[in-house]
């Protein structure tokens, strides 16, 4: 981190601080109010953390007024369209583009360890078959920690390795199976001649009855949903891993409880609860009704897959992700997709209202997936854990970051209290 001569002055009642100014490589000085408490007496204030950087990370940057999203300093754009998804999980986990060999290796380890634990496949069986899969995965992974023993230790370097790539490799294979049971299809193993992507959709719609050959054209669809949803900075699900990691616990058990976090729909259930938005607006006739309700302050209707608290222009993914939907919709010969239409003309309206443009309110991440994923075949209960299985390497790699970080502490914020002062206890006789 780089301290700078700047200082920040914070004058209150007879008190002068002098704060110490951090400058980044990118975005905002920050104010290092560590000491604040200490020597003022007094906690800030940021309900929902929008003025509060939480860690240091020289993982993920974000812009939002330029829509910006690199990773490890690379554009999402050129990644989207140059990398596939292993290499930008090298990427992520190691800081640097991987050579020849660094990608065969990691390839190589991440595909050995895609099999779960036979025995695992009883929690599975444990869950009602109409069990939202996020349910099923958060159950499952949060029981790794009681299956795989030797990678649960956070203080040995090797072990935090092996954790790694076990959640990475073994992530698709709990999607997949949590898909499957939600079918009463069996599960289907993975195979160690595919492709991370293709390796994931065989054993979502392979069935034993018959051969199932992987279209290429939905594996590299599906490869750049994985790479476009890997990281993004301290968001809700990643903030909430590195406050489970703080306390020491176990990296399935905190990666456990990210899965719960993304699961929310103002969060990563909104790919979900979008694509249902859409179809419940139907035609795009219906528009105008859904763009006064989302106004309506009375209403608690919100656009679905629009806003972000980063992003105050386009968020860069929504717009790969749109290119995509055309490509993808095209490539498999699906031609008048009423959803698409309604999507692009919603998109249309609102980019052209005062309102959204007076709060800055664009497509994010989630507005188009549901359309490419619904195409792929996909139900609406899939789309959230297809974003864990993707999420899944940026929660690790910001989990090690912070295990690794010197200034490592318990995270433990404080609060603004405004309920009752000290008084004393009234027998019940005594009270009404
Ligand atoms: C993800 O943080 C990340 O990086 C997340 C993510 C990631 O990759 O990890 O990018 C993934 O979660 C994307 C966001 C997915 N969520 C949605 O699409 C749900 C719909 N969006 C909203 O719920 C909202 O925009 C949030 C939750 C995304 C952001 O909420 P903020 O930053 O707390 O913004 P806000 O609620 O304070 O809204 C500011 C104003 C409000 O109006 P006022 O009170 O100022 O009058 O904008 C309005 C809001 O009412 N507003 C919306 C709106 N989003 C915000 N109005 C209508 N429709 C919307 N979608």
């Amino acid at each position: 981190m780089s301290k700078t001569s700047k200082t920040a002055t914070l004058s209150f009642d007879d008190k002068t601080l002098e704060l110490p100014m951090m400058s980044p490589s990118a975005g905002p000085d920050v104010i290092d109010i560590q000491k604040l408490y200490a020597q003022g007496g007094v906690f800030t204030f940021d309900p929902g953390y929008t003025s509060t950087a939480s860690c240091e990370s020289t993982i993920t940057f974000i812009d939002g007024d330029k829509g910006e999203l690199l990773y490890r300093g690379y554009p999402i754009e050129q990644l989207a369209e140059k990398s596939h998804f292993l290499e930008v999980c090298y990427l992520l986990l190691y800081g640097e583009l991987p050579t020849a060999a660094q990608a065969e290796d990691f390839e190589s380890r991440v595909t050995n360890h895609t099999m779960l634990h036979e025995q695992m496949q009883n929690f599975f069986r444990g869950f009602r078959r109409d069990a939202h899969p996020m349910a099923v995965m958060v159950g499952v992974v949060g029981a790794m920690s009681a299956f795989y023993h030797d990678s649960t230790d956070i203080n040995d370097p090797w072990q935090r390795e092996v954790a790694a790539i076990r959640m990475i490799a073994k992530m698709p294979t709990i999607a997949a199976w949590a898909f499957k049971y939600s079918l009463g299809q069996p599960f289907i193993y993975p195979r160690n001649d595919l492709d991370y992507a293709s390796n994931f959709l065989r054993m979502c719609f392979a069935v034993p009855a018959e051969d199932y050959e992987v279209d290429p054209i939905l594996a590299r669809a599906m490869d750049r949903i994985f790479t476009l949803h890997a990281d993004h900075e301290q968001n809700a699900s990643t903030s909430t891993v590195r406050m489970a990691s703080s306390s020491g616990a176990n990296p399935f058990a905190c990666i456990a409880a990210g899965i719960a976090c993304l699961w929310g729909p103002a969060h990563g259930g909104a790919n979900q609860a979008c694509l249902e938005m859409l179809r419940e607006i139907g035609t795009v006739d219906q528009i105008p009704e859904y763009i006064e309700r989302a106004k309506d302050k009375d209403d608690p209707f919100r656009l679905m897959g629009f806003g972000h608290r980063v992003y105050k222009n386009f968020d860069p993914r929504a717009k790969v992700m749109k290119e995509s939907a055309d490509e993808v919709l095209d490539l498999m010969g699906i031609e008048n997709n009423e959803t698409l239409k309604v999507a692009k003309e919603l998109e249309r309206i609102a980019l052209e209202d005062e309102y959204f443009i007076e709060k800055k309110l664009y497509p994010n991440v989630d507005f188009y997936s549901g359309i490419i994923l619904d195409a792929m075949g996909f139900p609406t209960s899939m789309f959230t854990p297809l974003f864990a299985v993707s999420r899944t390497v940026g929660w690790i790699t910001q989990w090690k970051e912070m295990i690794s970080d010197p200034m490592l502490r318990i995270g433990r914020p404080r609060q603004l209290y405004t309920g009752p002062t000290r008084r004393d206890y009234i027998e019940v006789e005594n009270r009404g």
